[in-house]
């Protein structure tokens, strides 16, 4: 039997309680969809407000001498850092599906003569659109084979080029081991391309340690970039040489103030740059990433573990009875920083339980979906979140046709 005391002492003796502090939260909110959204870190308010002082009194200047013109390098590099990366191989750029449309396509140009994108039938949606819209570009020929996460392994055969894979499952965070499967593919000669939209800064990735050949990830959920944050694009060194930039724009050039007429790509991770980059939405996303920094990634997985533990364990307490099914793996090894729950009102259930404060989100068909960010959300939040919600189950305020009605984002 978990109580509440309970858990306002494991909020006391957690060391990670101090970085709370460090974001901007709005009283009365238990927030658990920092894996969609993350929290806006106090330091981006002072970071874009430099950057708009400088535009005003710096103007176009400001490229040079407030060294506008590297940030999408030098952010990418402290992302990179993150997630395992070596020097010189993460850049900050557009968004998680264009990046993923560029890997993509470097993939395949590194195979020639292989034709298959092998991918998760549960992937993201974008991933797979981003995949459909990539083959159509390609010569006849080329396909994306969709298999369960179970069945990866299995679809690796001598004509697979590229595989595609989420590390975390957006829906029901199903982990993928990312050292094993990134051999298996080499072994068959394909390279391996993950989207690390729900691993960065929420579990411990070490690319470099996995051989990884390919990365791509969100700025804007657990490393709270802020909304529509670029994103981020990794690719190991021993392909820098041979990768072609399918988008070859200016900011990938060798020489980009040269203004010569016929693209001549940039050494290096740069090249995958296309365009001018969203220097306000990078110095916000710096923000979120430094704050990411001064934390253990090691403390952040131990939270994010026992925080996850204490859910589940509170939603059997409070609530076994009343259809909630568990839908994230039981091994907490093989789970990102979330945990999904099938019921049959997921949707309603989820619009009580924001009106009430408890803010999850709901993933179609009926996934009720709580994301652990471990530099803001407290134990004591979670007690509080599934008495809520065993509150709103019990009265049936959920039933409410106010709940019923349907948002266009979930
Ligand atoms: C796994 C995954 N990839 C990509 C995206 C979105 O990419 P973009 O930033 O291009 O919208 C998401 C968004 O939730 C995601 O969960």
């Amino acid at each position: 039997m978990i109580a509440r005391a309970d858990c306002e002492a494991l909020d006391w003796a957690d060391p990670l309680r101090p970085f709370r502090d460090r974001f901007e939260l709005p009283p009365g909110v238990i927030y658990l969809d920092g894996n969609s959204l993350g929290a806006m870190p106090k330091a981006a308010r002072a970071r874009m407000g430099a950057v708009l002082d400088q535009w005003s009194r710096d103007l176009i200047s400001s490229w040079n001498i407030h060294d506008w013109i590297d940030l999408h390098e030098r952010v990418g590099a402290k992302i990179g850092r993150l997630i395992g990366a070596g020097a010189g191989e993460t850049i900050v750029a557009d968004s998680t599906s264009i990046n993923l449309y560029k890997v993509l396509n470097a993939a395949l140009d590194l195979r020639p003569g292989r034709r298959v994108i092998v991918s998760e039938r549960e992937n993201f949606p974008t991933d797979l659109y981003m995949a459909e819209g990539v083959i159509a570009g390609r010569a006849p020929g080329h396909q994306l084979r969709l298999v369960d996460a179970d069945g990866v392994m299995d679809a690796l055969r001598d004509d697979v080029a590229v595989v595609m894979l989420t590390h975390v499952n957006y829906r029901t965070g199903r982990m993928y081991d990312m050292e094993a499967v990134t051999r298996a593919a080499q072994a068959k000669g394909a390279l391996v391309i993950w989207d690390l939209a729900h691993s960065a800064g929420a579990v411990p990735v070490d690319l470099t340690g996995a051989n990884a050949d390919f990365a791509i990830g969100c700025g804007y959920k657990f490393l709270n970039g802020g909304p529509g944050a670029p994103a981020f694009l990794y690719a190991a060194a021993r392909h820098h040489a041979g990768m072609r930039p399918v988008l070859s724009g200016w900011f990938g050039h060798a020489a980009p103030f040269a203004f010569e007429p016929s693209y001549r790509p940039a050494d290096g991770i740069v090249k995958m740059a296309v365009g001018t980059p969203p220097i306000l939405s990078l110095a916000a996303l710096e923000a979120g990433v430094d704050v990411m920094l001064d934390a253990s990634q090691d403390a952040l997985r131990a939270k994010s573990l026992q925080q996850a533990e204490v859910f589940a364990a509170l939603m059997e307490q409070e609530l076994a009875a009343h259809g909630f099914r568990a839908a994230s793996p039981a091994d907490p090894a093989q789970r990102g920083s979330q945990l999904c729950y099938d019921h049959e009102q997921g949707w309603p259930i989820m619009r009580a339980l924001i009106a009430r404060g408890v803010i999850g989100d709901y993933r179609a068909p009926n996934i009720l979906r709580f994301g652990f960010t471990p530099l803001y959300l407290g134990f004591t939040e979670l007690w509080d979140a599934v008495a809520i919600l065993r509150d709103i189950v019990q009265t049936r305020s959920w039933d409410k046709p106010e709940h019923h009605a349907r948002a266009r984002v979930t």
